[in-house]
């Protein structure tokens, strides 16, 4: 089986939306994700759960109660009910009648605008139902609206990272941690799942990793937490040599990032 190459340009950074354009818009919502767009970034990551009918709806928590009206597990209400909550006013009222969206509207909406990062979240693998898996259902939009080339998957779960390369050959996977790994444990992670990419907090990232992964043509994205993500993050990412990061703020990280590489052009 050989590595999809994934959604990399071959010589580029890539800026990523962090759930959209979290910063200035509710996370994980159309309206971030069109933010983001318009504030220059390559890629929006956003976070895939399962309703209680089995329906992959884009939200981060487990629970809806920080970033919905609702409350409870998103696990335990129906896409029906879920859809009927506000999704934007927690953030601010200008946003109120905002939806948490399901993955196929946002595919139809953003698909083949921008790169789109799916991140299956822990707890939609564990959902139990009479219904198809998260990973086959996440393979058959991406392929129904033809995304294949465009979307990168990617879990912190190796064995639904697993699951997801059985089911799809084809489409690339990224590898997620948050714990310090040595090159040859995070190069075996990679083998297992034919991932493209390794996305690793940006403050457990070391050159080492870098240089063990591009000479075989792999990518390495840096994320934070919410404190974490400032411009000192984003430089000691370019600084390691990483091929991308997640921005809450995509508007003035795309700034700071274009004026870095200017500076820096032609150093290794
Ligand atoms: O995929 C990078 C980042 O989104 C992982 O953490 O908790 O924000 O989904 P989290
Ligand atoms: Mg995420």
């Amino acid at each position: 089986m050989t590595t999809p190459a994934g959604p990399f340009p071959p010589d580029g950074f890539l800026l990523i939306a962090h759930r959209g354009d979290n910063r200035n818009f509710p996370e994980n919502t159309l309206a971030a994700f069109e933010g983001a767009l318009a504030a220059g970034a390559d890629m929006v990551e956003l976070d895939v759960a399962l309703s209680a009918d089995g329906r992959p709806v884009v939200i981060h928590d487990d629970t809806l109660d920080r970033t919905t009206s609702g409350a409870g597990r998103v696990s335990a209400r129906t896409l029906a009910e879920i859809e009927a909550l506000d999704a934007g006013s927690w953030f601010s009222p200008r946003f109120s009648g905002e939806r948490a969206p399901t993955l196929e509207a946002v595919f139809r909406r953003m698909g083949g605008r921008i790169r789109i990062n799916v991140e299956i979240k822990k707890e939609a693998a564990k959902t139990a139902g009479p219904f198809p898996d998260v990973c086959g259902q996440v393979a058959g939009l991406i392929r129904q609206h033809g995304l294949a080339g465009s979307v990168l998957v990617s879990c912190f779960d190796d064995a639904v990272l697993a699951d997801f390369r059985r089911i799809a050959p084809e489409i690339a996977i990224g590898v997620l941690s948050d714990r310090p790994e040595t090159p040859g444990e995070v190069l075996g992670r990679m083998e297992a799942v034919k991932a493209a990419s390794y996305h690793q907090n940006a403050a457990l990232l070391t050159r080492g990793v870098v240089e063990a992964l591009h000479p075989r043509g792999l990518r390495v994205l840096a994320w934070t937490g919410r404190r974490e993500n400032t411009w000192e993050a984003l430089k000691k990412a370019l600084e390691c040599g990483a091929d991308g990061f997640f921005a809450d703020d995509p508007g003035p990280m795309r700034k700071l990032l274009d004026g870095w590489r200017e500076k820096n052009a032609g150093r290794a």
